[in-house]
């Protein structure tokens, strides 16, 4: 079986475009890979260590929304990212093989770095997380790694040291391929062309139905359609992509898209629509997390066993890149 390996920082409730950037692809996936999921507690530090609290608190809500959506942890090994201290070992030899003007090219990092506006404090295990995260990757043998466009540039700084070390101790490693999904971009409320927490743009995977109601309610929708009787566009609409992405019900979106496009239909509408399909979506998940709130130790469990599994692994390739740097001396 092919290894997945992906995951994410746990600095906050996920939401829903981690769902269908992501997500999703990890529920559907689990049955035909070997599927290992990180949380990057240690990555989350990079801008959080002032914080530890945090990330602590948001290890086991983010295990909570792993489960709630319907990652198996029969099927999937959940881990946490500290607690595998053969990746900050990878991570070190790893250091030697990428030079700090690559690391300062890593737009994703540059983006990162712009927004929190780090100025001349940039902390070093900021900018060298990426570092960090090819030895996620590396460590477990992964094969793929379904993750959002924005980790493209991630999966990319992994290959390029996966390759030099090979080359320079002989083939240990193997070189990871990305695995996008279909809305890898998913827009914010806002229409901006991504949900982010820090851009407040977010619906989270265990908001309440309210808070879903008021968040659809402040979508935007087409700023050239001034009445509803008006042609509106769909291009670009965020109510329609949510439901493309979210509405299970194809055709009354298409029959909304048609009516939109004329002027029949008004925006109030199809945002009713919305926030109904994304009621019924959440109210499973929901009802999910609940059971498993009310068993925490069970949900302690589950990363436990999944960290020595993960710990295992981890420490068989360990055994080879030592070997393969010559530092298995005894
Ligand atoms: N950088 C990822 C994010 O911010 C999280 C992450 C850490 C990750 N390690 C990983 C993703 C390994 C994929 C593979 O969401």
């Amino acid at each position: 079986m092919k290894r997945i390996l992906t995951g994410d920082r746990p600095t906050g409730p996920l939401h829903l475009g981690h769902y269908i950037g992501s997500l999703k692809n990890r529920v559907e996936l689990q049955d035909k890979y070997d599927e290992f999921v990180i949380i990057a507690d240690v990555q989350a530090l990079t801008d959080n260590f002032e914080n530890p609290e945090k990330v602590r608190k948001n290890v086991l809500e983010t295990a909570l929304d792993y489960l709630s959506v319907g990652i198996n942890p029969q099927k999937t090994t959940i881990f946490i990212q500290s607690l595998v201290p053969e990746i900050a070992e990878l991570t070190v030899y790893f250091l030697n093989l990428v030079t700090v003007s690559r690391l300062e090219q890593n737009p994703t990092v540059r983006a990162e770095i712009k927004e929190k506006g780090f100025g001349k404090s940039l902390p070093a295990g900021f900018l060298m997380y990426p570092v960090s995260q090819a030895a996620d990757i590396a460590v477990f043998n992964a094969d793929l790694v379904p993750v959002g466009e924005d980790q493209l540039p991630m999966i990319e700084q992994t290959r390029e040291i996966v390759r030099k070390f090979n080359r320079l101790y002989g083939k240990t490693l193997i070189e990871p391929k990305e695995m996008l999904s279909e809305f890898s971009r998913f827009p914010g409320i806002d229409g901006k062309t991504k949900m982010s927490k820090s851009l407040g743009n977010v619906i989270n995977l265990s908001d309440s139905s309210e808070v879903v109601k008021k968040q659809v309610m402040k979508m935007y929708t087409d700023p050239t359609r001034i009445r509803a009787t008006d042609p509106g566009h769909i291009e670009g609409n965020v109510v329609f992509t949510y439901h493309d992405a979210f509405n299970p019900d194809k055709k009354e979106v298409e029959e909304m898209k048609e009516k939109y496009k004329k002027g029949k239909i008004g925006d109030v509408e199809i945002k009713n629509k919305l926030i109904e399909a994304l009621n019924d979506f959440l109210e499973p998940i929901c009802a999910k997390r609940k059971e498993y709130e009310k068993d925490l130790g069970e949900v302690q469990n589950i990363l436990l066993k999944g960290t020595q599994k993960a710990r295992e692994t981890a420490a068989e390739t360990l055994g080879r890149v030592r070997k393969a740097m010559k530092i298995d001396y005894f």
